[in-house]
Formats: C-alpha cells, structure tokens, sequence
C-alpha cells in the first residue's frame, strides 16, 4: 500500500512532528509499504518532502518551505492521489491510507481528520470528535468526568467567561489549591503553561496562555509523579495497553515537565517502563488508560498520561491522540520495553487503518 505521511504544521509542534517523522521513516517497512512525504509547512502550505530523515532531524528540524506544492484530490475513479499544485499538475499518485504525524492544533485536533473524512481517504488514528475532544484539556475532563475517571480540580475559561466578569472567573480560581497551572485548552507539549504560586499573577498567566488559545484552563496543581500510559486500538475491539511508564524527573523545586524539560533536559530527565509501582497501582492505572480511550472514543492509537499524586491519587491529567514518537518519547518507548518494536509498532498502526 501507498502511506502518506503528513508532517510539520501549523502548531508550536511543527519541529516535534519533524523529529516524530523521522522516527517513523527511520522504522518503517519499506519492503511492505511505498512512502511519500507530504509537509505543511509553518506557514500552512503542503509540499512533497524527500524521506529522508537526516534532513528532517537536522537544524531546525523544519518542513522546507520552497519544496514543490502538493495536495490531495479525489480522482473520477474515487481514488485520492496527490497532486502537485502551482499549475504543475504532476501527478504523485494514489494514496492508500494517510499518516497524520501531526501534533497540536490543525492536526491532532480533528481538523485534517474531517479533511480526510471528506476525502474518503483512510488515515490512521483518532476520528474528528476524539481527536477534537482529546485535544481540548477541557472537554477531555467533561468528557472523563461523565464516564466515572478520576481528573483533577480545574476551572474551564472561556473567552466569553473572561469578557463578561474577570473577577469572577479570578475568584473561581483562587479557589483552588495552589499552585495553579495556567494552561491554553488546546496546545501540546506543555507550550504557554504557566505554574502560578501567587493568584496575583493569574490574571497574567491567563493573558499569556490566550496567546496560544482563546480558552485557558486553570488547573490545581498536584505533587505527583507522571505516569504515561501507551494504548494501541485492539484487533478485537479491546484496547491494548503497554506497562505503564513513568517520566522520572531530577528537577528543580520550581521547574515542571515543560517544553524544555521534554526535548532538551536529557540529562534532567529518564523515562522508566515498567514504572516502580505496587501491581494494583499499576493496574488501576492501565484500566484507567484504556478506559478513557474508551470514554473519548479514541481509534488507532493515544498516550493517557496521569499523575500518581504523594497521597496516593490517580488522576487522569490529559490524553494525545498523536503522542510524540521521538527519541525522547515514551510512546514508542513504551511499547519497545512491551517486546513490540518501532517498526511493528508503525506496521502495525497502518494495518489497523487498513483493516
Ligand atoms: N504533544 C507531544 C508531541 C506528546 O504528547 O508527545
Ligand atoms: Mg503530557
């Protein structure tokens, strides 16, 4: 079959998408699949992008902007091919099944999947509605909290909550344990998140997550370990779900698992599978995960990340129906430590697409 990874975008993720890219062309069955690249770049516009890793992994691991225009199209025969744009009209050929390898808005989010939907081309991954709600740290909880799994104390706010009475929405917040975590609604890998100690400078934390999000979710934060959890759809109907994980972190009292902390502290941070815990914690943990791709009615793939807090709690903290597939990432790192490799992994989620 013809795979078309889609890669870079528009979200503050783009060079995360680069490096998960790489990893899946360094892994891929090249002998069962026949590969093409298509990029959107920062800007938005789709390219065809040569597979080669090194190029995607290098500098600034970025989509380059002046490769050649693309897009896909549905043919006569009801065929998606990929077309080359900007009055070319060379023609790349048919597309069997689409790799979304796109993380954070404009990609994780249920937009291109409703682009593919109306397509009718296959992709691998979450739908529209659990890609969008998976997306959303708000609608996730509403969405978690209805189907009876433990999430964290939060306040939701909305633009028009935020327009209409600040001081309410402030004292809301107050209310919560400190410290607070201001964080925009829809955007990964921790970018915009502000750890707030003193409310007076939430109002300032909301501002600076708006400029990811016009919805900012304030959350009480917790002393916990993260616990990740890595789930792969199941041929009967029954998730699959790798030992739980855990990211270890040497950090300062103040620092948190943030963007730097994720892709560039190598030596701050470790990630364990299995994760040292009691057999029922563990348990619990992994019920909890295929739980909530359940209740958000995930397909293919997703991370479920929680908190195992120092009293003992799990807490659901959020969910990625795209989970980075880097080197730093527990996802793939997960499942390799479950005897299942990179490369099965990938075969496998194109197959479960095509099935
Ligand atoms: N959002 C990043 C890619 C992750 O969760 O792995
Ligand atoms: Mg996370």
């Amino acid at each position: 079959p013809r795979v078309a990874l889609l890669i870079g975008g528009v979200s503050g993720e783009h060079s995360i998408s680069c490096l998960t890219a790489a990893g899946v062309l360094r892994n891929i069955d090249l002998e069962r699949f026949d590969v093409l690249v298509i990029g959107i770049t920062r800007s938005g516009h789709w390219v065809l992008v040569p597979a080669e890793p090194e190029a995607l992994e290098g500098g600034h691991a970025e989509v380059p902007a002046d490769a050649p225009g693309v897009t896909l199209v549905k043919d006569g025969a009801n065929e998606v091919r990929l077309i080359g744009t900007n009055g070319t009209h060379a023609d790349f050929g048919v597309v069997d099944v689409v790799l979304p390898l796109l993380h954070g808005p404009f990609g994780e989010d249920g937009t291109v999947q409703g682009m593919f939907e109306m397509l009718g081309v296959r992709y691998v991954g979450s739908g529209v509605l659990a890609s969008a709600a998976g997306m959303d740290k708000h609608m996730t909880k509403v969405v978690l909290q209805q189907a009876g799994l433990p999430v964290g104390n939060y306040v939701a706010v909305t633009p028009a909550a935020w327009q209409r009475d600040r001081e309410g929405v402030l004292a809301q917040c107050a209310a919560l344990a400190s410290p607070l975590f201001v964080k925009p609604a829809r955007a990964g890998s921790s970018l915009g998140i502000t750890k707030v100690d003193d409310v007076a400078e939430l109002a300032a934390a909301i501002q600076a997550a708006h400029e990811h999000d016009p919805k900012v979710i304030v959350e009480e934060g917790v002393t916990a370990r993260e616990i990740e959890v890595a789930v792969l759809a199941g041929r009967d109907g029954r998730p699959r779900v790798a030992p739980v994980g855990e990211v270890v972190m040497d950090l300062a009292p103040d620092e948190f698992y943030d963007w730097e902390t994720k892709y560039f502290s190598h030596d701050a941070v470790s990630m364990q599978a299995p994760a040292q815990l009691p057999e029922d914690v563990a348990q619990r943990i992994a019920d909890y995960a295929a739980a909530t791709f359940e209740a958000l009615e995930c397909e293919g793939l997703a991370r479920v990340d929680f908190f195992y807090t120092d009293s003992g709690e799990i807490l659901v903290n959020e969910i990625n129906t795209m989970p980075g597939m880097t080197p730093y990432s527990m996802y793939p790192y997960m499942w390799q430590q479950a005897g299942l490799s990179y490369r099965e992994l990938v075969t496998e989620l194109i197959e479960l697409a095509l099935a």
